[in-house]
């Protein structure tokens, strides 16, 4: 169960992201590394990091041209990352691009890949939102079509709200690994829109789960780590 869990590093501070890990590290043994943590510290975050064991998802949510992605992956694979995200919108050709060059790259070192996980739509979007981006349908249905198309170009997970995991395992099935932002033990949802508690998230079939100010704004983290987990057994 603690494989599912991520912990979302949003903190500029070295030394408080330190206390941070060093305090729910393990059992957690996945962090999530996006802009706020990486920009001003990226080196000596992945140097700390390195020399414990923990792999990376780096949260950067690439959307550009197909050139621009596919050469960014050096980076991923020299810095023990295990899953990065990409924006599902990138489109098809961008997404089978890169998919195609990470494994050329991996077969030429022989090192493992790092998964390629699709961001459907953000879990802050809601109806009024893609409305007013003109969008048409509903939130669902344009997760359902960012989803077929994400799997069609051979991405190896998707990042989709609470709300959405089980429509995607109805129409997808087992096979896709499913990871869920917008994680709430009550309704203080920031500036989430589409939220759901751990245990429903597991329970509708999320593979990994992001914990990030639910878990680090909490005023004792270890018991609030201990409640979540306690909280997905049985
Ligand atoms: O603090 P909170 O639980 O809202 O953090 C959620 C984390 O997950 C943030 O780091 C955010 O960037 C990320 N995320 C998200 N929605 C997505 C993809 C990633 O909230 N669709």
């Amino acid at each position: 169960m603690e494989n599912s869990l991520i912990l979302a590093l949003d903190n500029e501070d070295l030394t408080e992201i330190k206390k941070i890990v060093n305090e729910l590290c393990p059992p957690i043994n996945i962090v999530k590394i996006g802009p706020i943590s990486f920009l001003n510290n990226h080196k000596e975050l992945f140097d700390f990091l390195s020399t414990k064991k923990i792999s990376v998802m780096f949260d950067f949510k690439f959307f550009d041209i197909p050139n621009t992605m596919s050469n960014s992956i050096n980076f991923l694979f020299n810095n023990n990352i295990n899953i990065f995200t990409v924006h599902a919108l990138a489109g098809e050709t961008a997404l089978r691009k890169l998919k195609n060059e990470l494994d050329v790259f991996s077969k030429k070192t022989s090192e493992i890949r790092p998964k390629m996980f699709a961001v459907t739509l953000l879990t802050s979007f809601n109806q009024n939102e893609i409305n007013s981006l003109n969008f048409k349908g509903t939130i669902s249905d344009n997760v359902l079509n960012l989803a077929e198309k994400s799997i069609k170009s051979g991405v190896d997970g998707l990042v989709c709200s609470g709300e959405e995991i089980s429509l995607i395992r109805k129409n997808f099935g087992n096979d896709i690994k499913l990871l869920v932002p917008g994680i709430r033990f009550n309704s203080n949802a920031n500036d989430q829109s589409r939220i759901v508690s751990p245990r429903q998230a597991i329970d509708m079939g999320a593979d990994y789960l992001v914990l990030g100010r639910t878990l680090t704004e909490a005023n004792d983290r270890k018991s609030k780590l201990d409640d979540i987990i306690n909280s997905l057994k049985n």
